[in-house]
């Protein structure tokens, strides 16, 4: 493999391009915003930028993987790939018209893979002709410093296709690890419930904010408390994933909590809003509970 496209220029798309490009791989970054593409090629710039001055590659690797990449706001650019991840925007009909397009542009042997954290592989790969080239690449936020790959062989993933795909995130460095098409896939339908779970404990009085974090940090040795997780990740990205897991597996242990449905309609979402359970201000790392959570 030498070609790879990213479609989706955002959080995960950058960090996807960036190391693929940096493992020497050419990759065509794809958006439909072209100033997407440029906060992405900025946000990969300056993270090479970074690991030039703590010494971790050289200058001469940060060009290289700058170069590596172009940027595209057309999905034809893809149609010379031996691999295309798609890393657009969590919506299933843009997901599902992207590989229908990809597959009628794309040579029958390149690979089509998504990075969705919550649609059935085997839904998307239903809209193509060639389900046994259709596998899920879930990477894991940050990308360039996170180590796992979730793998996710749809019903009809061929194993050659699998087999192709674990040994390219191992050429990535990174730690790729096989699972089946179910809802949240693993890590979603483990990590998920635990935060639903911490919220449900905070609504019940259980204990505070920074309580339930503290617990889980110094007693599970997590390196970041489940609601302050749930800050970064998105609440309402949370909350589609608990909703995910409430429908796919028809069992009301997986009901999202009412506190973290509230959260999301008051606009809540966390870090990005500027406050979820905790309240972030432009340059300060100190933690602050929400005045909502906040103990009087
Ligand atoms: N953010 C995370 O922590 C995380 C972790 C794992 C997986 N994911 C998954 O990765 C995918 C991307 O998430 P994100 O957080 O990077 O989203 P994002 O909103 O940061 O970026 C999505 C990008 O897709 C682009 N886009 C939308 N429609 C497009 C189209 N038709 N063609 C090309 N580009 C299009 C948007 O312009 C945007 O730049 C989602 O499926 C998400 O579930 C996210």
């Amino acid at each position: 493999m030498k070609n790879i496209a990213v479609i989706g220029s955002g959080t995960m798309g950058n960090g996807i391009a960036h190391v693929f490009a940096q493992t020497k791989y050419k990759v065509r970054l794809i958006d439909i915003s072209q100033e997407q593409l440029d906060k992405g090629m900025a946000i990969i710039s300056k993270n090479l930028d970074r690991m030039v001055t703590k010494e971790k590659i050289t200058a001469a690797v940060r060009q290289m993987t700058l170069d590596n990449i172009t940027a595209h706001t057309t999905l034809d650019a893809a149609a010379e790939s031996d691999l295309v991840i798609e890393a657009a925007t969590e919506n299933e009909k843009i997901k599902l018209s992207i590989f229908k397009e990809l597959d009628a542009l794309c040579g029958p042997d390149t690979i089509l893979a998504s990075n969705t954290s919550s649609i059935p592989i085997s839904k998307i790969a239903a809209v193509t002709n060639r389900p046994g080239k259709v596998i899920g690449m879930h990477f894991m936020n940050p990308v360039p410093i996170m180590k796992l790959v979730e793998v996710i062989n749809g019903k009809e993933t061929s194993s050659a296709t699998s087999a192709t795909v674990m040994e390219l995130s191992r050429n990535l460095q990174k730690s790729p690890v096989e699972v089946n098409d179910f809802p949240g896939f693993v890590a979603n339908r483990i990590l998920m419930p635990m935060i639903n779970e911490a919220i449900i404990s905070l609504q019940e009085g259980v204990a505070g904010v920074m309580e339930i974090d503290s617990v889980m940090k110094i007693g599970m040795a997590h390196p970041m408390g489940p609601l302050h997780l749930a800050d970064f990740i998105g609440l309402d990205v949370c909350l589609s994933i608990m909703e995910v897991l409430h429908d796919g597996l028809s069992n009301d242990k997986y009901a999202p909590s009412p506190v973290l449905i509230e959260l999301v309609k008051a606009g809540d979402l966390g870090v990005k809003s500027g406050q979820g359970f905790y309240r972030y201000e432009r340059g300060s790392k100190e933690l602050i509970v929400s005045d909502r959570f906040a103990k009087n």
